[in-house]
């Protein structure tokens, strides 16, 4: 099925090259994933449609219906292990702008997966918050286990305290709990809160001020192994008519929970948005996604050196532009990869930048998360996938 908005190249110029292909071991590659090598593509030919616009069409050259792999460097064969799988696991069409958006979180000793409804309009407005939901995953394997066709678990919504106003990012485990980046709504400040994933599900609010100004819109956040909170703050909130003019540059900040210090660690970005270290801690990972106002704008991951004594955010650097949508929630593996949310899935890069491979889901993805080893969750919106692969979360604290 062409799904709408796809793009496919019309060119007979299509052909995979014997030397191309020989770079991937075919006997490797796992049922479903499609082997894309580079220079079967470098040149598409004079006559050839072109993506007029990278964040509605899609690069999927080989018109295979999603989810499915796209396969770029034979090191995503690591990553995917010979048996990989992405699959839906539940869909609801019913809020109008999707029940699974953001903020995904994995809460090993329920073997829970969390997440936030859309934090735009209808869903989250200047009057009401978004929804914070969860999946069973033990019923998710249940069912694998029974070959079931179709899986559709349902979800449960949670009733959260009014200090919880649209939720966009969240983290965790910290003391037992989770940390959300929450917008805020109208005058209600953005703001850090701790949720407890258990009922009652109450909150404490850790940090809703810079010395007194209110914070923009907090987009997405994650513990560093020092224990520091860091997170990105945006004029996304005011872009979506529900918060009042930014008075705050659009930058991260640093939260140190124990001492309430808090600092800015990085500024220059339009849209900064998605949040990651490298495992140890030395290397941080920011997304800008201003390509999302205008496509010849960044949509472009920086990488920088944390300072080990400091925790500034020094030798900022380019990690990779993103070809399809805007960079947004960002997560690394045990590894090191760089897992990015694009406008097409999962983009999946090699310490180094090279891309090696794509959970090519077709939409718009803003997060995913490890829910245990070798199962990724990813969040489209309408629908929640789990890409079953053979990597790990790297986040020290879970
Ligand atoms: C492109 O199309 C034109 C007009 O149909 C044709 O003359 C030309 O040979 C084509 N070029 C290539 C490289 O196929
Ligand atoms: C979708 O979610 C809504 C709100 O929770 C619920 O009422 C409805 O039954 C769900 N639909 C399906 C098909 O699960
Ligand atoms: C998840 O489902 C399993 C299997 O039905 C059940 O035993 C378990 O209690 C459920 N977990 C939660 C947190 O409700
Ligand atoms: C939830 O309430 C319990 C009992 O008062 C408290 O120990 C815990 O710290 C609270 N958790 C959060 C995240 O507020
Ligand atoms: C996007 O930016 C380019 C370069 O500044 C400009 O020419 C173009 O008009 C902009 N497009 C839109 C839709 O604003």
């Amino acid at each position: 099925m062409v799904h709408p908005g796809v793009w496919l190249i019309l060119s007979s110029s299509f052909v995979l090259s014997h030397a191309a292909a020989a770079l991937i071991d075919a006997a490797k590659i796992p049922p479903g994933a499609v082997s894309i090598p580079p220079l079967s593509f470098a040149v598409l030919g004079q006559n050839a449609t072109f993506r007029q616009n990278g964040f509605v069409q899609q690069f999927n050259p080989t018109n295979t219906t999603p989810p499915f792999f796209q396969i770029f460097h034979s090191d995503f064969l690591d990553i995917l292990g010979p048996k990989a799988t992405v699959r839906t696991i539940a869909v609801n069409n019913t809020f109008a702008s999707g029940f699974a958006f953001e903020a995904p979180f994995f809460n090993a000793p329920t073997n829970e997966i969390f997440f936030a409804s859309s934090v735009f309009v209808p869903e989250s407005s200047f009057t009401h918050s978004n929804r914070i939901s969860k999946i069973n995953m033990t019923l998710v394997e249940k069912a694998l286990a029974a070959n079931v066709a179709n899986i559709n678990i349902p979800f449960e919504t949670l009733s959260l305290p009014e200090t919880v106003q649209i939720t966009n990012g969240a983290t965790g485990p910290f003391e037992g709990s989770f940390v959300l980046a929450t917008r805020g709504r109208g005058n209600l400040p953005s703001a850090l809160v701790l949720l407890n994933p258990n009922a009652p599900n109450n909150a404490t609010v850790l940090l809703d001020n810079f010395f007194g100004r209110q914070f923009d819109s907090m987009n997405d956040l994650k513990i560093h192994p020092s224990g520091n909170i860091f997170f990105t703050d945006d004029s996304l909130g005011f872009i979506s008519d529900q918060k009042p003019a930014p008075l705050l540059p659009s930058q991260v900040y640093m939260f140190d929970p124990e001492s309430g210090l808090v600092r800015m660690v990085a500024d220059n970005f339009v849209i900064p948005n998605g949040i990651a270290f490298s495992p140890d801690g030395k290397i941080a990972y920011i997304g800008d996604s201003a390509g999302v106002t205008n496509q010849t704008l960044p949509s472009t991951v920086y990488a920088y050196d944390v300072d080990s004594k400091t925790f500034a955010f020094n030798n900022r650097r380019v990690f990779v532009y993103i070809d399809s949508g805007g960079p947004d929630g960002i997560q690394v593996d045990s590894k090191g990869n760089v897992y990015v949310a694009s406008g097409d899935g999962v983009q999946i890069f090699r310490k180094d930048g090279v891309l090696l491979g794509k959970i090519f889901i077709g939409s718009n993805v803003a997060n995913m998360a490890f829910a245990g080893d070798g199962k990724l969750i990813v969040l489209a919106n309408t629908r929640i996938f789990l890409a079953q692969i053979d990597a790990k979360s790297g986040l020290t604290t879970q």
